[in-house]
């Protein structure tokens, strides 16, 4: 195995609680890992925070407003090239992934989506969960193609909908779940003969 084979890019729009998992499993060991950099496509996500305070270094790639999808990923990739990273995990990067990152870096990423995909791919994946009622939903971690959360599918952990539920208990609850499977997935593929 190379020294970068268990390197990895975490890419967030956001808050960063899952990128958060990650380190934390790293940190107590339970994730054999090295996250070589924290990319986004927004300069005030508080992801970037957590990399920071964690001294991962950062990267901020904002599309500009004239650019094409392609272009954007033509640059993440330039920008990226440099930290070697094996694996590249989404963590609630919220642009679909462009043609130039995929052939870069063919079938080495990979994503966490909030629900048992292939239902509710796309936004507001809980909110239509609980509002259609039905009785689990879940989360997914998937390989991640030109598609909107179509690639295939690798873990899914599954959530019921409690009589009692709200919107924000469901919600907590998918995240708790996302914090357990998302650094368990990536464990499995950097280290398969020690995760069996
Ligand atoms: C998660 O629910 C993930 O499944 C989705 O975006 C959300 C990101 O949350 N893709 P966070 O930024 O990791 O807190």
């Amino acid at each position: 195995m190379s020294p970068t084979s268990k390197t990895i890019a975490v890419f967030a729009s956001g808050n960063g609680s899952n990128l958060q998992a990650i380190i934390d499993a790293i940190h107590n060991k339970t994730l054999d890992a090295k996250i070589a950099v924290v990319l986004s496509d927004q300069n005030n996500a508080y992801a970037l925070t957590r990399a920071t305070t964690h001294h991962i270094p950062t990267l901020i790639v904002q599309k500009h407003s004239t650019e094409t999808r392609d272009a954007h990923t033509a640059r993440i990739v330039e920008a990226l090239t440099p930290y070697s990273a094996s694996l590249i995990c989404l963590a609630g990067y919220m642009r679909i992934i462009g043609a130039p990152l995929l052939e870069a870096y063919p079938n080495r990423i990979i994503n966490i989506h909030p629900s048992l995909l292939p239902a509710y791919p796309g936004l507001h994946s809980i909110e239509r969960a609980f509002a259609d009622h039905v009785r689990e939903t879940g989360c997914t971690i998937h390989r991640v193609d030109s598609g909107m959360d179509t690639g295939t599918i690798l873990a899914q952990t599954r959530v019921p909908i409690l009589s009692n539920d709200t919107l924000d208990t469901l919600t907590a609850r998918i995240h708790d779940a996302e914090h357990v499977l998302y650094p368990a997935t990536i464990q499995k593929i950097l280290n398969p003969i020690s995760a069996s």
